[in-house]
């Protein structure tokens, strides 16, 4: 994990990347974009998470561990969990969050997910009420870069976009404002500079942490 500080940092950017590739990665341009924008509005502080270089799945000591209470975990328990805590941490202390979602066979890649598999965790980052699950990561913002070769952004077949919605608001952070920039083999290069210029319109102002900082 590579991490830049600012001397002062206004905001706390994760930046999220899971393209199998690194050349030629459209979401990682576009991930950058964001986050260069971002740091040109105010003093940031950035995280990369790479998704693609490998995240643990959920087995059968994960989920023991994870409903144990915390408190009588055992050390074996606690070691399980390690790598799931390290990602939560990196989420709770992001003001933030920057994703690139290349759909992989009309879903987000299995990086990807298993990323958020390691993030949703009950009692830690949401919780089960008598009014049903409620998000403990709320105040944040994410920005998400969803690029297809042929699915379009909301359409039936895309089962990313919704689903990736979907459980960040599950998680809290209902403020998410998507980059669209799908069907690239359909229409060729419109899609990158349709999306660049999305970015570059983009109105940080509304970015929660920039607002209580103002
Ligand atoms: C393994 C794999 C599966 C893909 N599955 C789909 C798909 O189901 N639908 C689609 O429209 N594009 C699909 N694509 C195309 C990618 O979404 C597209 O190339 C996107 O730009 C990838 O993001 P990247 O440029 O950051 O690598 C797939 C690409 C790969 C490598």
């Amino acid at each position: 994990m590579k991490a830049t500080k600012a001397s002062n940092p206004v905001l706390r950017i994760l930046r999220v990347d899971a393209s199998g590739r690194v050349a030629g990665s459209s979401t990682r341009e576009l991930t950058g974009r964001v986050v260069d924008a971002l740091a040109a509005t105010a003093p940031v502080s950035v995280t990369r998470r790479d998704v693609s270089r490998g995240i643990p799945f959920v087995d059968a000591a994960w989920i023991d561990a994870a409903y144990t209470p915390e408190d009588s975990r055992s050390d074996s328990q606690q070691a399980a969990l390690s790598v799931s805590d390290a990602l939560v941490r990196e989420v709770q202390a992001a003001d933030v969050l920057v994703i690139g979602v290349p759909t992989y066979n009309f879903g987000v890649p299995a990086a990807l997910k298993a990323w958020v598999d390691m993030v949703a965790r009950a009692g830690v980052t949401f919780r089960y009420t008598a009014d049903g699950p409620v998000g403990l990561l709320a105040g944040k913002k994410a920005y998400l870069v969803v690029a297809s070769g042929g699915v379009g952004m909301n359409s039936e077949i895309d089962f990313a976009t919704p689903w990736l919605r979907h459980m960040l608001g599950f998680l809290g952070i209902t403020d998410v404002e998507v980059i669209d920039a799908t069907r690239q083999v359909a229409i060729g290069e419109a899609a990158l500079e349709n999306a660049r210029s999305r970015i570059d319109e983009l109105d940080f102002s509304r970015v929660p942490a920039l607002r209580a900082a103002a």
